[in-house]
């Protein structure tokens, strides 16, 4: 969040109160420090997905299966299907457990390996899009997940703000000079992007919102 912490904590306690098993893995990626995204984004995916009535989804980034929840949760009357991609095989093994103990494992399909070299082998196309994965790699995912996106299609992009060190000027320590220039790039190539119309919201880390045009 970038406005202050009291801001952040006033928003936070708005999202209405999550049930037990996502209260289990909120409180297990703060004890395990597993980045995740925040309640007040999971809600704003959630009814983006249903706005949208996005059928298929595509998550780059599942960790223990937290957003990919909020996602399957919201396509549920639409009979959404979910395809999410982790390289990390401890944390989609995990998040396995967690979609089955929710009721909707049948409609995820996780897949265990980089995105780079999954992207370009997937079949088929995406209504929704969200990614949250490297942030060094946005840049890639952009390019092999642009063909995947169809017309009309929403793509959302976590932490593009980087904790409000994209802005000029910022102070941060030096050891995240490269990656914050590249999420800034990021940033920059996707809002000048004329295959999409993008908003950002200072939301959680910062969301990019973009419609595929
Ligand atoms: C911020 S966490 C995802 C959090 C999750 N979206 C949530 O909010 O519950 C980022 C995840 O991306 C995965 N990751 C990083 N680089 C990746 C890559 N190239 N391909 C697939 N997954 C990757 C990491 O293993 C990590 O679990």
């Amino acid at each position: 969040m970038l406005y202050s912490f009291e801001l952040e904590s006033f928003l936070e306690g708005l999202v209405p109160e999550r049930d037990s098993l996502m209260n289990e893995i909120e409180a297990q990626s703060l004890r395990e420090t597993i980045p995740i995204i925040t309640p007040s984004v999971g809600n704003y995916l959630a009814g983006l997905v249903k706005i949208s009535r996005a059928g298929n989804i595509l998550e780059i980034g599942t960790a223990i299966g937290y957003s990919t929840l909020w996602l399957a949760r919201a396509s549920a009357q639409t009979g959404g299907r979910i395809t999410t991609i982790d390289l990390n095989v401890d944390r989609l093994a995990r998040a396995l457990k967690y979609f089955e103990r929710a009721g909707v494992a049948e409609r995820i399909i996780a897949l265990a390996g980089d995105a780079k070299a999954i992207l370009p082998a997937l079949e088929g196309s995406f209504d929704f899009v969200f990614i949250d994965a490297a942030k060094g790699e946005y840049l890639e995912y952009l390019e092999l997940v642009c063909p995947l996106l169809n017309q009309g299609g929403l793509l959302v992009v976590d932490n593009v703000l980087f904790r409000g060190w994209v802005v000029p000027g910022a102070v941060f320590d030096s050891k995240y000079n490269r990656l914050v220039g590249g999420v800034r790039e990021f940033l920059q190539k996707l809002c000048a992007n004329y295959q999409f119309k993008t908003s950002i919201l200072p939301l959680g880390d910062g969301l990019g919102v973009s419609i595929k045009q």
